[in-house]
């Protein structure tokens, strides 16, 4: 089934999904990858904090990309599909700087943020209290077809956490008919109408 006729079709929709993912070429998540200004605090944030297994530890003496020696390390801290949150650290904190998107400055959501499942709001709440118990601002959003919370991790990297709330799959569903015209439509036009019904709080300080 092509995506056009996914688009128009009456099959149920779990089985429009399901054909949808079976013919995308494209798997989950590998892992995501980040500079670190501090490995230990990064570790610390995510294993201990948040509860996400350093699962491999790479050195690296050469630098594949200006191909001279160096010396870096590369780490994995995975969530519970099997995909992963990497970081590098190079020795030197100047070219660990350097090379980071946001000179570890705390990022803006627009700018980069990365986001990861958690299952339900008790789940929210827990890492929303566990967070805020360890001194990390939280700021919580209810984007109507989820539910999440935002924070920074020792690198200034945003991190989302978020879950599916009863609507989710009506919404996703919806959605998914009308992406492309909404697409078209608001390329084209400078005053579209907001189609999230569901959009709740803003943006709001845990
Ligand atoms: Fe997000």
């Amino acid at each position: 089934m092509t995506v056009e006729q996914q688009r128009t079709s009456s099959a149920p929709i779990d089985s429009v999904i399901e054909e949808r993912r079976r013919t995308n070429r494209v798997g989950m998540l590998h892992h995501h990858a980040f500079q670190a200004r501090d490995m230990e605090a990064t570790r610390h944030f995510y294993e201990d904090i948040l509860g996400m297994p350093l699962i491999g530890t790479w050195v690296e003496r050469l630098n594949p990309v200006t191909g001279q020696p160096d010396n870096y390390v590369h780490t994995f801290f995975e969530t519970n599909d099997g995909s992963c949150l990497a970081f590098f650290q190079f020795k030197s904190a100047e070219s660990a700087r350097e090379a980071s998107l946001n000179k570890f400055a705390n990022s803006n959501p627009f700018a980069h943020h990365i986001a990861l499942t958690v299952n339900g709001k008790d789940e929210i709440a827990y890492f929303k209290k566990r967070l805020t118990d360890h001194g990390i601002a939280v700021f919580e959003t209810d984007h109507g077809y989820c539910y999440s919370i935002y924070f920074h991790d020792p690198n200034g990297m945003q991190v989302e956490l978020t879950t599916h709330v009863p609507q989710t799959a009506e919404m996703m569903r919806d959605a998914s008919k009308t992406a492309h015209e909404m697409l078209a439509q608001w390329l084209a036009e400078d005053d579209v109408e907001t189609n999230n019904r569901n959009r709740g709080a803003g943006w709001v300080k845990a």
